[in-house]
């Protein structure tokens, strides 16, 4: 490639190969039902009726004292939404649905072995449990408003439980992800400054009853290495009353919750009015390097975006059964299993276990049984699905109205099955691109008023105004077709407040690179730096490319990750595939491709030069890939996101690091193997 070339090409800029794909519209009868069928909802939310725009979706909430400053901007970045206002969470999520709702169902629980059927826990249950609870972590625990609880709890409902309980208190509760250790864990105890550990003996995975408190044993150590103590620790039993676990409660530490429970029978707490801007929790992000953030989100700010989007981007009605098939121990669980759907009274489904248990048709049959038809999940799960079972959403009787992708960037190929195969050509979708430290949805369609396109997440959310900066911080024109970095122009109520305890990583991690003048008081000097890749199309669509760093640069030409995978979805024996940069000495980097197939389907050397064919006819000869790696299984992380970093070290024959936290560490030896 000419020197001149590479010269030119900027930092931010990737050309970007893909077409944009064709708009497919809702049915009528989508459109008719909808919450949201007024376009002028985005004049309404323009930057010309910033922040107060905002008003709608708190007064979806019920306060106990107004807001006076809707946005207080003083401590620039970290700003304060409803200032003045005074508001709970528990209670805008449970006590408000009593009076007209208590008899229906808040969560609709489903255990991973069939044989214990399904369990229904009304608005009314959930208001009793949430109480005792709240009874028991303030009298026996001695917490009080702005203690952080850290949890380490699995997909059962004590978790939702658990959540509302400290959210009564004003007590900042972290749910460390259950799959991950109990070293993980100990870190985010560490960091957060908690001394109560509430986690559960046992749970569901694959058919195996696994043995948790054994992590909670490891973390409550670590931690005291590292300087916190834990003083007690709460343990849940998946089956009150009866041992699931063979590791031994510690003496004046451990409690079962159940056991300590029956002291607190009958027990009411009322709600605590907190500040709005009081935080409500913690979310670790899992990056893959360096200390995990915690991403601290505030209580009103954060409920009225995630109610909002709740009601007009997931579509939830009353009636409406909805599940999301995320893990509580992400964000998404948080915002749209959790706090979103019941703050708007919606009837939010669990699911202990793995979808595809015991085999692929699980989802649909709990779909058939709970006659749900909102559906909810991730690109990585739509590609297993269809790996092992395409033709089973076939054989049942479920409607989905509604189906949500989120997590990363959906192959155009795999959109196309979701619509065809599980939204049986009916559902609408959104894709909703967002983050953990975004507390909700930063660009998607609203489902009745903008087409779908696939393989892109839409414009900005009403009230979100995003734009794609080059390297230099301007802005690159709409519809351009070249990439950038996105940014968020403008603050939103669900944005985290900071990174606890680390002001100045959450300056320089998200807002350092675009502000114009760290002094200012003023929002519009402080770009949100979003840390992916996109592109605008004409139509005001962003495609989302990946994060910045999964960028190639190969002979000066910039290629996203994203659109030679999608390329090699096309391959119809491909399942999955991932792109990771090989350094080159002549041409910078080039990229290796990792690919799984569907079952019945064997790997050759016909078929790899098929798919390296069809990456070069589709994005052209420079992305060629060197090599095309045929292989059994991706590695993962236990929320499914493929390790590009590990096949990273593997193809560059660096050193993989520490594997033991993934779904399946047993893959990269395995891969290794493979290559030599
Ligand atoms: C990626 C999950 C493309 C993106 C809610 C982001 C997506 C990161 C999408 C955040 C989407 C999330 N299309 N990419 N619809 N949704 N991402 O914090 O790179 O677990 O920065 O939050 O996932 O992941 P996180």
């Amino acid at each position: 490639m000419a020197e001149k070339e590479v010269v030119e090409t900027s930092e931010a800029q990737i050309a970007v190969h893909w077409q944009e794909e064709k708009y497919i519209y809702p049915t009528p009868d989508f459109i008719a039902q909808a919450n949201m069928t007024d376009p002028t909802i985005y004049d309404r939310f323009s930057l010309d009726h910033f922040p107060n725009c905002f008003k709608e979706y708190a007064d979806l909430l019920d306060w106990y004292e107004y807001w006076h400053t809707t946005l207080d901007t003083s401590d620039a970045p970290c700003w304060k939404w409803f200032v003045g206002g005074k508001i709970n969470a528990s209670y805008n999520c449970i006590d408000r649905h009593l009076a007209k709702n208590k008899n229906k169902t808040a969560l609709h629980f489903v255990p991973e072995p069939i044989a214990e059927g399904y369990q229904h826990i009304t608005y009314q249950e959930l208001y009793v449990r949430v109480n005792e609870f709240a009874a028991l972590l303030r009298d026996f625990c001695g917490l009080k408003a702005g203690d952080r609880v850290t949890m380490h709890m699995p997909m059962v409902p004590e978790l939702p439980i658990s959540m509302l309980a400290c959210a009564r208190l004003g007590v900042i509760h972290s749910q460390v992800f259950g799959g991950f250790s109990g070293r993980a864990c100990a870190d985010r105890i560490v960091d957060s400054g908690s001394n109560v550990l509430i986690t559960m003996d046992a749970y569901y995975r694959s058919g195996t009853l696994i043995d948790h408190k054994k992590n909670a044993d490891i973390a409550a150590d670590l931690a005291a290495k590292d300087g916190q103590k834990v003083d007690k620790v709460l343990v849940w039993q998946r089956y009150a009353g009866k041992a699931s676990s063979p590791t031994p409660m510690v003496q004046d530490r451990d409690y079962f919750v159940q056991d300590v429970l029956k002291k607190y029978y009958g027990a009411r707490v009322a709600p605590v009015p907190m500040p709005a801007e009081a935080p409500l929790f913690l979310m670790y992000t899992s990056g893959t390097t360096g200390k995990p953030k915690g991403c601290q989100h505030g209580t009103g700010g954060y409920l009225a975006y995630v109610a909002g989007t709740s009601k007009y981007v997931q579509d939830i009605h009353p009636e409406d059964v909805y599940w999301c098939m995320a893990d509580i121990g992400w964000i998404t669980g948080h915002s749209y299993i959790v706090y979103g759907p019941l703050a708007i009274g919606a009837s939010s489904v669990v699911y202990e276990g793995v979808p595809t248990f015991p085999d692929a048709g699980r989802s649909w049959r709990i779909a058939q049984d709970l006659d749900v038809n909102i559906f909810h999940t991730a690109p990585t799960t739509i590609r297993a699905l269809r790996k092992i079972g395409p033709d089973e959403p076939a054989k049942y009787n479920y409607h989905f109205k509604h189906m949500t992708t989120v997590g990363e960037p959906i192959e155009p190929e795999v959109w196309k099955w979701y619509h065809e195969v599980v939204g049986k050509g009916k559902a609408a979708i959104v894709d909703t691109w967002w983050q953990t430290e975004t507390g909700g949805f930063l660009c998607s369609t609203l489902p009745a008023i903008k087409p779908m396109k696939p393989g892109s997440a839409g414009p900005g959310m009403p009230g979100i105004h995003p734009a794609i900066l080059d390297d230099e911080g301007k802005p690159l024109p709409q519809g351009c077709g070249k990439a950038g970095n996105i940014v968020i122009q403008n603050p939103w109520p669900g944005q985290f407040q900071t990174i606890w305890g680390d002001r100045d990583r959450f300056v320089a991690n998200y807002f350092a690179r675009y502000c114009k003048n760290p002094n200012s008081k003023d929002w519009r000097d402080w770009p949100y730096l979003a840390g992916d890749a996109a592109v605008e199309a004409p139509d005001g669509y962003f495609r989302i490319l990946g994060r910045i760093d999964d960028v190639i640069n190969v002979s000066g030409h910039r290629l996203g990750t994203k659109e030679l995978e999608s390329a090699a979805l096309t391959v119809p024996e491909v399942a999955e595939a991932a792109v990771v940069p090989v350094a080159d000495a002549i041409k910078g980097k080039e990229p290796d491709l990792y690919v799984a197939l569907k079952p019945g389907f064997s790997a050759s050397d016909e078929l790899a030069k098929r798919i390296s064919d069809k990456i070069c006819e589709e994005i052209g000869k420079i992305a060629k890939p060197r090599k095309v790696w045929i292989v059994k299984d991706m590695p993962k992380t236990r929320s499914g996101k493929i390790m590009r970093r590990v096949l990273a070290a593997l193809s560059n024959k660096t050193d993989v690091g520490d594997v033991t936290t993934l779904a399946n560490p047993e893959i990269v030896d395995e891969i290794h193997k493979m290559m030599q």
